[in-house]
């Protein structure tokens, strides 16, 4: 059987809200709860965990584990894989992308079942040309092919014997730089694997993205995944 760990021990500094981001209201009700809501949903998926601010920690919905997070994210995600017990795969996932659908939830871990790869992550194709400019910040050295690039996200699932060995032999630089924890298993050459995401999947930083989450809530019908994703 599978865990999952959400993380939801950020501050929210660039959201500006008073508490911790994944406490702040979307839909009428705290942003954590809509993914927990979406795990529950997953077969396969028996324990939640999930990694708060040491001072929010009742705020862990009934039925999952509260944890302590840590001064950055793969600290907060290190906490949690320790608190889960048994259980793999490993899926993780930021509070702050509080739409993913179950659907995306169960591709991914399907995937990981069929595949050979050590990891599968949601990400999604890059529409934006992408350029990488030179040291003085300004000047374009050169234009990537945008056919493969992916734009990163969560969910992300992990054999728990390779995101084990990532995190805790990872050294605190490494743990400190790493946005998402699948580079951590690409440096330990680890096979990682992408799985596309709904466009919906947004990550919620800024008061904007806030209000584009509210609006693809409204959208959503009961039953019902993202828009454009309706579960069979
Ligand atoms: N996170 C965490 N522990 C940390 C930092 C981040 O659990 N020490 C979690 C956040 O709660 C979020 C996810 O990691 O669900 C992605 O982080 P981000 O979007 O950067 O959220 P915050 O760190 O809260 O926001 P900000 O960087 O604006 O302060
Ligand atoms: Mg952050």
């Amino acid at each position: 059987m599978a865990v999952a760990l959400i993380v939801a021990a950020g501050r929210g500094e660039r959201l500006g809200s008073d508490g911790p981001k994944a406490l702040v209201a979307l839909g009428g009700r705290p942003m954590l709860e809509w993914s927990v809501d979406a795990l529950r949903l997953v077969a396969g998926v028996e324990t939640i965990v999930v990694a708060l601010p040491a001072s929010a920690l009742d705020a862990a919905p009934p039925g999952t584990i509260a944890v302590a997070g840590g001064a950055v994210r793969s600290e907060s995600v290190r906490a949690a894989l320790r608190a889960c017990g048994a259980g793999d795969p490993v899926v993780v996932h930021d509070a702050a992308r509080p739409l993913a659908p179950a659907s995306l939830f169960e591709r991914a871990l399907a995937r990981l079942e069929q595949s050979g790869a050590d990891a599968v992550i949601a990400a999604a194709p890059v529409s934006d040309t992408i350029k990488e400019v030179g040291a003085d910040g300004r000047t374009v050295a050169r234009t990537l092919d945008r056919a493969r690039l992916w734009a990163v996200q969560t969910p992300q699932v992990f054999r728990r014997d390779v995101l084990e060995r990532a995190l805790f032999d990872a050294g605190e630089e490494a743990l400190s730089a790493a946005t998402d924890d699948a580079w951590l298993v690409e440096q330990t050459g680890g096979v990682v694997e992408v799985v596309e995401a709904p466009a919906a999947n947004i990550k919620v930083t800024t008061p904007t993205d806030l209000r584009l989450a509210e609006l693809l809530l409204s959208e959503r019908r009961p039953g019902e995944g993202l828009v454009g994703e309706a579960r069979a």
